[in-house]
């Protein structure tokens, strides 16, 4: 996650990392771990695209407790290259790019309290490392994540941030791809939360849209409940192929200053898999797009 108006704290180094401390989670802690896991691991197989399945099984994630970032990185890092770091909140963006970029994933190392079981209003070390971690194993999300990170670099230099987080939240965060027996959920929002995995997949409200970069990019998204449209990617392969093939500065000055698209909308060249009746949306009090937040 990253933000661009925030102070560092005394505690982080210059790259804004800090040790994970990992001999002090207590008991409670490490149980809040095991619950979560818990309650994913028997949700999500045939849920899930498979990857991620193969990541729990590399890295080793099923072992009991939260884990301990140096022993995940020595497996991390013999699958693809890739890190865990911890920092303490959000980074700003530039902080955020150069470790992507440089193949290390930021991570929170707190976990939520009992209450806060299924709503959180920033990630936790579940949401970040259970969620984003699995598929740092993949290859080619792999290598889609580190070219994101560049992608990010280049896209701070064209003041295109904005428009480059929209790819951000609809592919890592809240991703879907075509299965070959319907769609599987693959973003790290939607696998570490137990309500959005049937929402994104099952529910009738949600539009779910084919993955088209230009038209992601137009599009806001919601930060304060269910998403109102996901896109499906056909597989990693594709997705990093478009995106790395794609020189995204003609992108950007084209759309600049084109209206952005709502949250829910359905344009007329969608390669549309399912309208949504965005009953659940219109059930709910607040129903603001946000366009100012970065992922
Ligand atoms: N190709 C993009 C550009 O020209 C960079 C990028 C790659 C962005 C992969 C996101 C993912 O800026
Ligand atoms: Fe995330």
């Amino acid at each position: 996650m990253a933000n661009d108006t925030l102070a560092r704290p005394a505690c982080a180094a210059d790259d804004w990392t800090v040790p994970q401390e990992w001999d002090r989670y207590g008991a409670d802690e490490h149980a809040m771990w095991d619950r979560l896991f818990e309650r994913q691991a028997r949700l999500l197989p045939g849920r899930v695209a498979p990857a991620f399945i193969d990541g729990l099984d590399v890295l080793r994630l099923s072992k009991p407790g939260i884990p301990d970032f140096a022993e995940l990185n020595a497996r991390l890092m013999d699958a693809t290259g890739w890190q865990v770091v911890a920092v303490p909140g959000l980074v700003p963006d530039d902080v955020f790019f150069d470790h992507l970029a440089n193949r290390r994933f930021v991570a929170g190392r707190f976990i939520r309290k009992p209450d806060q079981i299924d709503y959180l209003e920033e990630p936790d070390i579940f949401h970040d490392v259970f969620g984003h971690v699995p598929l740092l194993a993949n290859p080619v999300f792999a290598d889609y994540m580190a070219a994101y990170g560049r992608g990010g670099q280049r896209a701070a230099g064209l003041g295109a941030i904005e428009r480059l987080a929209r790819l951000y939240w609809y592919t890592v965060e809240f991703g879907l791809m075509r299965g070959p027996e319907g769609l599987q959920i693959y973003g790290a929002g939607i696998v570490s939360s137990f309500s959005e995995t049937l929402f994104a997949l099952d529910d009738p409200s949600p539009n779910r849209i084919g993955f088209d970069l230009k038209r992601l990019m137009r599009t806001n998204y919601r930060i304060d409940d269910f998403q109102q449209s996901y896109f499906v990617i056909d597989s990693f392969e594709d997705l990093l192929r478009q995106t790395i093939e794609t020189d995204f500065a003609p992108l950007y000055a084209e759309l600049h200053g084109t209206p952005d698209l709502a949250v829910d909308a359905i344009e007329p060249d969608d390669r549309i898999y399912h309208r949504g009746t965005q009953h659940y949306a219109r059930s709910r009090p607040s129903q603001t797009g946000n366009p100012h937040h970065e992922p």
